[in-house]
């Protein structure tokens, strides 16, 4: 099969994003590299069809999302945004109504990965976008991680305190550590991931 073309120009631009980031530890480009060698090595099925696009109320954020990114990473965003419609967001299955911050405030899309635009099994790279002010449960998995920050925003391990890396920087999660992440008061939250599994 082949990879649709504005998909491959969103890997694309997101290694050379991790390329262009100064800031990045030597795990964090190191994890990502894995992933980007594996979307280089062979192609996932498509699911453009099998899959129906997918709206949650936290996508109301995303055009501010994407307008207040940082510029440096404006390749990406602007990949992001050409496939916008094709997406099908979901929130995290622990969420629960109850906590309508969360509930209505998050919003996660697998754009390679088991449930990814490119269905395969041995990466998962995706986006998490938060409303302002909304905290990201804390989380763990076995598959190491690299998140790359589209806005502002906090990360936190259980081995580091809450960190902004910043337009050129990158944040590592070790595998299986507990992580959160969570959005300005003021400003939606945008970040890519990139998981080896
Ligand atoms: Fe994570």
């Amino acid at each position: 099969m082949t990879r649709p073309d504005d998909l491959q120009v969103l890997f694309d631009a997101a290694e050379t994003a991790v390329a262009q980031s100064p800031r990045g530890s030597v795990a964090a480009k190191a994890a990502a590299a894995r992933v980007f060698d594996r979307l280089r090595s062979h192609d996932g099925t498509p699911q453009f069809q099998a899959m129906a696009p997918a709206a949650l109320p936290v996508c109301d954020h995303l055009p501010q999302a994407i307008a207040s990114a940082y510029p440096v990473r404006r390749a990406l965003t602007t990949a992001l945004s050409a496939l916008a419609a094709r997406l099908t967001w979901t929130r995290r299955l622990s969420a629960r109504p109850e906590d309508g911050a969360f509930w209505d405030g998050h919003a996660n899309v697998m754009l390679a990965g088991p449930a990814g635009l490119e269905v395969r099994d041995d990466l998962w790279l995706g986006a998490t976008l938060m409303a302002p002010g909304v905290t990201y449960t804390d989380h763990s998995h076995p598959p190491e991680e690299t998140y790359l920050p589209l806005t502002p925003g906090a990360w936190w391990n259980a081995a580091m305190d809450w960190t902004d890396p910043g337009a050129d920087g990158l944040i590592y999660n070790p595998p299986g550590i507990t992580h959160a992440m969570r959005a300005l008061p003021d400003q939606p939250f945008l970040a890519l991931w990139f998981l080896p599994v």
